[in-house]
Parts: C-alpha cells; structure tokens; sequence
C-alpha cells in the first residue's frame, strides 16, 4: 500500500498533487490549443442536436452534484442554454418533467450509483437523450447512457473526491465550450482564447499546490474549531459547497457553504471570534460584492481565510489569512479555487487524527438506496 500511496501519508493527498496530470488527461487527445480545436469523440454525433437543445438536466449525487452546479453556470454563460441541476435522488422521486427533446448528463465518479442510475434510467424511459461523465470506463452508468465523455481522472481511492471532481469540471466545461462554438453562441476569438486558458489550467493548479505548507500552517490555526462556514458568488458558490463538504467529510467538523450573499439570511447570526470563514474572493464579476461580504463578517469578528487572485492588494489587508490563486478566465476559475479548499480540510482531519482515506460512515459508491 505505501508503494501505491507513491511516498504521500495518505491517498487523498496523493490524488490532490495528481491534479496537474489528471486535468491534462481530461483534456488529452480532446482539447488542442495550437491547432484551436476542440473534439469530443463519444459526442460527436450528437452535436448537431445538442445545438439546437432547448434543455439539458444534469443529474448527480454529492460531490458529482457539485461539479454539476459548476457547469450550470458555464453552459448557461457559454452556450446560453437553460440547465437544471437536480439531485438524482430527488429527481427519480418526484415525477419530473421530461420531454423527448431534453438531454440529460448524469455526473459520476464510479459510474454505480444507485440513485444516479436509477435518475437516468427513468429519464431514458421517457425518451430523453442520456449522456454520462463517469471515471470509471466501462460501469454501469457508463454502460446505461447514450453517449459520453469519460473524465480520465485514473483510480480515485480515498473516500472524499478531489481529482474526480476537478476532472469532471474539465469535462463539462469542455462540452460547454463545444456546444457554444457549434451553436455560435460564443465568438471565434473567445473560443480560441478559453481553449488556450485551459491548457494552462495544469500548470497553474501545480501552481497552487505550492501553496501546500502555508494551508497546513492554517489549517494548524483551525484544528479545534467547531463549525466553518464557506461562502462564494457565482462559480464559486458551488466551490463553497463543496469545500464545506469536504472538511466535513473528513474531518468530521460541521461546515456549511452558502452564497455569500444569502449570508444576511441566516448564517450572520453565527458570526463571532469564534467562527472562521471561508470566503472564494478571486477577481471575477462578483469581486466588489464579496469584498463587502468581507467587511461585514470582520465588522462582526469573524475569523477570515481568503482565497484571492495573485497580486490582489485589497483583500490581503481586509482579513486574517490569504491563500492565491493564478488568474484565469472567470469560467475556468472553480479548476483553481477549489484546490486550496482541498488541502485545507486534509490537513484539518489529519491534525485531527482523523482516517481521512476511509472517514467513518462514508462508503466511496453507494450502490443502495
Ligand atoms: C459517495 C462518495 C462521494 C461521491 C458520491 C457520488 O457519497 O463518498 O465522494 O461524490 O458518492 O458518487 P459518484 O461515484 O456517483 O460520483
């Protein structure tokens, strides 16, 4: 086992330092940058329809379904087609509204989760056209879909899921960005600018996983705090949620992720000295509302960790700690928010002595109901 954990304590770190290369094969054969082109084998027959798609309804479970609210906003954006984002086990249950002409993208790591499969199985039977994002080549989800796009992430061990979902953002902005060229929805000049900003993607997450020993020093700082609370706007509300998720998971501390801007409808009311808050604060459209968010959590003592873009000089003096991100285009920024977010809930649960590989309660597939 430790030859297979490649010299790191535990998989989960192992998986987290994969991410330049496990990006890059997501994108490998797919995405080439000097010859602007963008080619997504498993759906080439299907792009003529898809860009004239009136619909598309992502269904996942946990942090699957975290990756889908990321690409709500980027199909949204791109391709200006309207997504729904659903829970699978919601949707399975409540008689959804499926046309023929809806296509629907089921989000898997494994490929075997019983609510996922049953959501598309249910869709399927109403004559939607299924496509999976699955990493596991070959699982049953795989195998229940009309056409797909593999993630290529390679085996995800450890319980909580940090690479799949890095990959599984890759893929859907990918498709995203394909629809978008095909439907004309975006210009030549943007599409060729996004295909090389996702090429650079690998070498700026290497970027931010030097920030490691700094998140560990923080995490130090956090080890017997409470609650957390993580807070976002736009792409990165989905990068709160799933932050919030992941310290939860292993850690075992309580942690809730919002859109920074429902603070003031509830979660303002924990804040003291003894709350650290999470904000993804990078240099998007939403950098001057989130600021203010800042300063009415440190109005009110709150305890601020700070993911920022590279060189921001304004936040840095407003909170307790800063983590940088490189800048990206606004699209692609949740490849690396999301990062630091990771290596902070590690390094909480192994100062904690947790079992972060294999937490208590959580199985990597859930297979049943
Ligand atoms: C379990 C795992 C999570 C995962 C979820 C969905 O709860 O512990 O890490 O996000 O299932 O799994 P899937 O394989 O469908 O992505």
């Amino acid at each position: 086992e430790a030859i297979e954990k490649g010299g790191y304590d535990h998989f989960m770190l192992k998986e987290i330092f994969e991410q330049p290369r496990s990006i890059a094969d997501s994108m490998r054969g797919r995405v080439n940058s000097e010859e602007g082109t963008l080619q997504l084998g498993g759906l080439s027959d299907y792009m003529d329809k898809l860009a004239e798609a009136k619909r598309i309804i992502i269904v996942g479970c946990g942090t699957s379904w975290h990756a889908g609210l990321v690409a709500e906003y980027v199909f949204e954006e791109l391709a200006r087609i309207p997504v729904e984002v659903e829970y699978a086990s919601e949707f399975r249950y409540r008689n959804p509204i499926i046309n023929p002409d809806d296509f629907v993208i089921a989000i898997s790591q494994s490929g075997e989760t019983a609510d996922t499969l049953a959501a598309i199985q249910l869709a399927k039977s109403k004559g939607a056209t299924i496509f999976g994002v699955c990493n596991v080549v070959g699982s049953s989800i795989a195998r229940e879909t009309h056409a797909g796009a593999y993630t290529h992430a390679g085996p995800e061990i450890g319980v909580a899921s940090t690479k799949a979902f890095t990959a599984q953002v890759t893929v859907l902005t990918q498709m995203a960005i394909a629809i978008a060229h095909k439907r004309g929805s975006i210009t030549e000049e943007l599409y060729q600018q996004l295909l090389l900003d996702l090429s650079a993607i690998p070498q700026k997450v290497g970027q931010v996983l030097k920030a490691a020993d700094r998140i560990k020093e923080i995490a130090y700082i956090f080890t017997y705090a409470r609650n957390f609370i993580y807070l976002g706007r736009g792409l990165n509300f989905p990068v709160a949620l799933e932050g919030a998720l992941k310290l939860k998971e292993i850690s075992y501390i309580h942690a809730e992720g919002y859109p920074a801007a429902e603070m003031k409808h509830g979660p303002i009311a924990l804040i003291d000295e003894d709350m650290p808050v999470v904000f993804i604060a990078t240099k998007d459209s939403s950098y001057e509302k989130i600021v203010s968010n800042i300063q009415e959590v440190k109005a009110r003592k709150g305890r601020v960790i700070a993911i920022v873009t590279e060189g921001d000089e304004l936040i840095p003096n407003m909170v307790d700690f800063v983590i940088e991100v490189p800048e990206t285009h606004d699209i692609l920024i949740p490849l690396l928010s999301s990062i630091p977010l990771q290596l902070l809930s590690y390094y909480v649960a192994v100062m904690r002595g947790r079992n972060v590989d294999q937490p208590r309660n959580l199985a990597k597939s859930v297979t049943v109901e």
